[in-house]
Parts: structure tokens; C-alpha cells; sequence
């Protein structure tokens, strides 16, 4: 009889368990992820599974190649992690400027204009290498005027400098002779990129940089009044520019923005 009880008792737990680990992070009937990275509502994969179009991913390839890629539909990036509280890595094209084996292309970054979407100011960096490389990102303000940010990277290291808030599209430039700074403009390049990821000692050294196309950015997110507020049990949390993040109560956990998203915790 014990034991029995015993016996109800762990099955019980396990059941919990199982349904918490199964919560669903995407809405019902729709794909949760796209290879191994998760895409959680307000994003979702197919009509009818995100909340507006700026938040449609698209599993290019198809989920189940080789190679599935999901990329953030309307700005064209390429996902590398979503974060339900207002976060999201992606991929962020390097801008090479005269170097022998790779294309100029100084108008090629992602334009997050009109989107719910900026680039984060407190975990992304302007930074360009290069000798004797200055490089500059400008952006137009809402009022008209020029805001430019840049650095000089010598030939032994790179530069960084901070980007201004609440960034949605700015163009890359390298200023030489104008500024009396280089004389000869060899090879260099710049890039926005996630710093924590930059750090890390597994990323290498700046020729290891020189053969990658893209590095991780970190972009922020948040849903406007004409989206719906959080669901219950969860709650409004942060009031950014952006708009809202929604997290699940003290004790509860999975995903706030599906109805009945907030699940009980087992213990
Ligand atoms: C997509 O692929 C992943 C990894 O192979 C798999 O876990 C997941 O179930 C697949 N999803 C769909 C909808 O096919
Ligand atoms: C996802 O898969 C890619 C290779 O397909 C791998 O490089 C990456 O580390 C994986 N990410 C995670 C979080 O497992
Ligand atoms: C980038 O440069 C192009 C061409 O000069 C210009 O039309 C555009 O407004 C610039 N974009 C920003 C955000 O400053
Ligand atoms: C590009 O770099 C080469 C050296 O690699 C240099 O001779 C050339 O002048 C540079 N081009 C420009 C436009 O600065
Ligand atoms: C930045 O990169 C680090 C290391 O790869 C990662 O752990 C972190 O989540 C990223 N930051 C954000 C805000 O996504
Ligand atoms: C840079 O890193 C690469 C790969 O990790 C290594 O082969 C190379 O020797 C390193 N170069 C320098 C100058 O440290
Ligand atoms: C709210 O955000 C969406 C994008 O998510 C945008 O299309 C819409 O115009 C915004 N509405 C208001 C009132 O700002
Ligand atoms: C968020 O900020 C807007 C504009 O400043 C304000 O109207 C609104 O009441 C705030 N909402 C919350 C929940 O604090």
C-alpha cells in the first residue's frame, strides 16, 4: 500500500515534469523550430504564426535539409538564437573595402527601418580592423541631422566604439587621406558585433576574423500598443521605445505571449 502510494506519487512528478518540459514555445499547430533553433511566438514560421509580419521567419532550405536557416523574413538576417525577453542574435554581414579576395559591398547591411526591431546598443560595438583603417558608421536622426560614430584601428589590433541608441540603419565608410590619418588604404573592415561573443577566446585572432562573411549581432525587440498586452499569468515587464516584453510570473515559466503560455513550475 506504501509503496503503491510511493509508486502514484513519482508518477505524478514525472507527468509534471513532462508537461512542463513540453511546453509550447510556438502557437498551436504551428512549427516550433527551424533545425536546432528555437522560434517562439510573437515570431513563428508560416501564416497565421507570428503576431505581424515583422516578426515571419522562414525556414529556408526547409526544416529538414542538411542546412536549415531561419531568417528573419522582412530584414532579410539570418537567426541565430531568439530571446523571449526582448533579445535576438543574428548574423551581421562584414564590410571588406579593398581586400584582394573580397567583394566591396558598402551598402549591403540590414535596414531595420519601420521594424519593432534596433540594433542593441548596450551589447553590440561598431568595430573595424585594418592598418591605420578609420571607419565611421553614420545614420540620418529623425530630424534630419547626421549622428557619426567611428574609430582608428592600427595594424596589430582593432577598434571599437559604442553605436548610438536605438540604431535602425546607418552606412559604413573608411575616411583616409581627408583626415590625414592613412596614407596607404590596403585592405579593412568593419562590422557591428555581439562584444560577449567577441571576447571569447574561441573566436581567435584577427586573420581567423578575416575568413568569416558574418558575425553575431545582437538585435532588441518589443510589441507596440496595437499588439495585444501579456497574457495572464504573465506581466508586463519593460517599456522601452520599442514597446513591451511580457514575462511569466513569479513560479511559472515557458512562454508569456501565448495564451495560457505561463505553466506551473514542478517544485
Ligand atoms: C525540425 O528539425 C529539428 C531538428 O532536426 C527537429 O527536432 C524538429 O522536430 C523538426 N521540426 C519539424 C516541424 O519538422
Ligand atoms: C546548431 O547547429 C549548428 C550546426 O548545424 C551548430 O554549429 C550549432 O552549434 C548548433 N547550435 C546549438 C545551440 O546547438
Ligand atoms: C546611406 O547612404 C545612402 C547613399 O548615400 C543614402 O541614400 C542613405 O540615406 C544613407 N543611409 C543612412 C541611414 O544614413
Ligand atoms: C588597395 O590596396 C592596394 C594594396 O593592397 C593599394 O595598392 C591600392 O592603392 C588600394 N586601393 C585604393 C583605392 O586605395
Ligand atoms: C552574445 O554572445 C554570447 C556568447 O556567444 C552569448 O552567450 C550571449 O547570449 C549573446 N548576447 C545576447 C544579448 O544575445
Ligand atoms: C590566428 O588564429 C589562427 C587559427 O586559430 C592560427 O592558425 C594563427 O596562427 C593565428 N595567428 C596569429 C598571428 O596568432
Ligand atoms: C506596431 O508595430 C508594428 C510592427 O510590429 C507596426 O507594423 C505598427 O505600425 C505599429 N503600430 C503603431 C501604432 O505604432
Ligand atoms: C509606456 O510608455 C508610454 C509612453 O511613454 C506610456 O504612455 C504608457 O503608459 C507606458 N506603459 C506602461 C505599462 O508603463
Amino acid at each position: 500500500m506504501v509503496l503503491q502510494l510511493v509508486n502514484h506519487i513519482l508518477l505524478l512528478s514525472c507527468l509534471i515534469i513532462a508537461a512542463v518540459s513540453e511546453a509550447p514555445m510556438a502557437k498551436e499547430n504551428c512549427q516550433e523550430r527551424c533545425g536546432n533553433i528555437t522560434v517562439p511566438f510573437p515570431f513563428g514560421i508560416g501564416k497565421g504564426c507570428y503576431i505581424d509580419e515583422w516578426f515571419e521567419v522562414v525556414c529556408v532550405n526547409g526544416n529538414n535539409s542538411a542546412n536549415p536557416v531561419p531568417v528573419l523574413k522582412r530584414v532579410n538576417m539570418e537567426l541565430l538564437r531568439i530571446n523571449l525577453y526582448g533579445y535576438l542574435d543574428a548574423k551581421f554581414p562584414i564590410t571588406f573595402w579593398n581586400c584582394s579576395d573580397r567583394k566591396t559591398q558598402l551598402q549591403n547591411i540590414p535596414n531595420l527601418q519601420g521594424s519593432p526591431f534596433v540594433f542593441s546598443y548596450d551589447d553590440s560595438m561598431f568595430t573595424s580592423v585594418g592598418c591605420g583603417a578609420t571607419a565611421v558608421i553614420s545614420t540620418e536622426g529623425q530630424d534630419g541631422s547626421i549622428q557619426v560614430a567611428g574609430c582608428s584601428s592600427s595594424c596589430t589590433s582593432w577598434c571599437q566604439t559604442s553605436i548610438p541608441t536605438n540604431l535602425q540603419a546607418f552606412n559604413i565608410s573608411f575616411l583616409d587621406k581627408e583626415f590625414g590619418i592613412s596614407e596607404k588604404a590596403d585592405c579593412r573592415y568593419a562590422f557591428l558585433v555581439n562584444q560577449t561573443w567577441l571576447s571569447e577566446p574561441s573566436v581567435g585572432n584577427l586573420s581567423s576574423l578575416y575568413e568569416m562573411t558574418d558575425v553575431p549581432v545582437v538585435l532588441k525587440w518589443g510589441l507596440n500598443s496595437s499588439n495585444p498586452p501579456c497574457m495572464k499569468p504573465g506581466t508586463y515587464y519593460g517599456n522601452e521605445s520599442l514597446g513591451h516584453i511580457c514575462r511569466c510570473e513569479d513560479g511559472f515559466d515557458g512562454n508569456p505571449y501565448l495564451p495560457n503560455g505561463c505553466q506551473g513550475k514542478p517544485f
